[in-house]
């Protein structure tokens, strides 16, 4: 599935007769739609230097967390970590926001440019434990290249 997805996903982001943020709602879109186990897709990104992230592009039910202060939730914390959280079981995490009663399982991979953790891809599943070692591998695939278009 991720083998015929990344040349399509790689595809759309590369054309610049499109907005960034078109695009990423393009990403947004496509990953919900082919990827039977993700059911919310969204971009996070850093707010300024206010230590919070906002949401950016996303498909799936709309969300009342377009706001979320480093630290807090699984995004908040990968915005600390700069590491990739994966969450086979959000019921048994603390830290974490629940954004709808249906998600069962989550992954936040960040995004780096130059360096720097700008912001995060986040996943959510209303299947349990769905999320292996080729979604993050996928997921870092599509976030450099996001990192690309955004050194310009
Ligand atoms: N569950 C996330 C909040 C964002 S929603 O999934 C869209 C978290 O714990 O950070």
């Amino acid at each position: 599935m991720f083998a015929s997805l990344k040349p399509r996903v790689l595809e759309l982001l590369q054309d610049d007769s499109k907005t960034v943020d078109d695009r990423l709602q393009g990403v947004c879109d496509i990953l919900l739609a082919q990827v039977p186990h993700y059911d919310w897709v969204g971009f996070y990104f850093n707010n300024g230097d206010q230590r919070e992230l906002k949401l950016g592009p996303y498909a799936g039910a709309p969300t009342d967390h377009t706001i979320i202060p480093f630290g807090k939730g699984i995004c908040g914390q990968v915005a600390l970590s700069n590491k990739n959280f994966v969450v086979p079981d959000v019921q048994a995490q603390d830290n974490y926001i629940a954004c709808s009663l249906t998600v069962k399982a989550e992954i936040v991979v960040p995004l780096f440019v130059k360096g720097e953790n700008i912001g995060q891809i986040d996943i959510d599943s209303n299947t349990p434990d769905p999320f292996t070692g080729e979604d993050e591998r996928f997921l870092e695939t599509i976030n450099a290249k996001v990192a690309e278009i955004l050194e310009g």
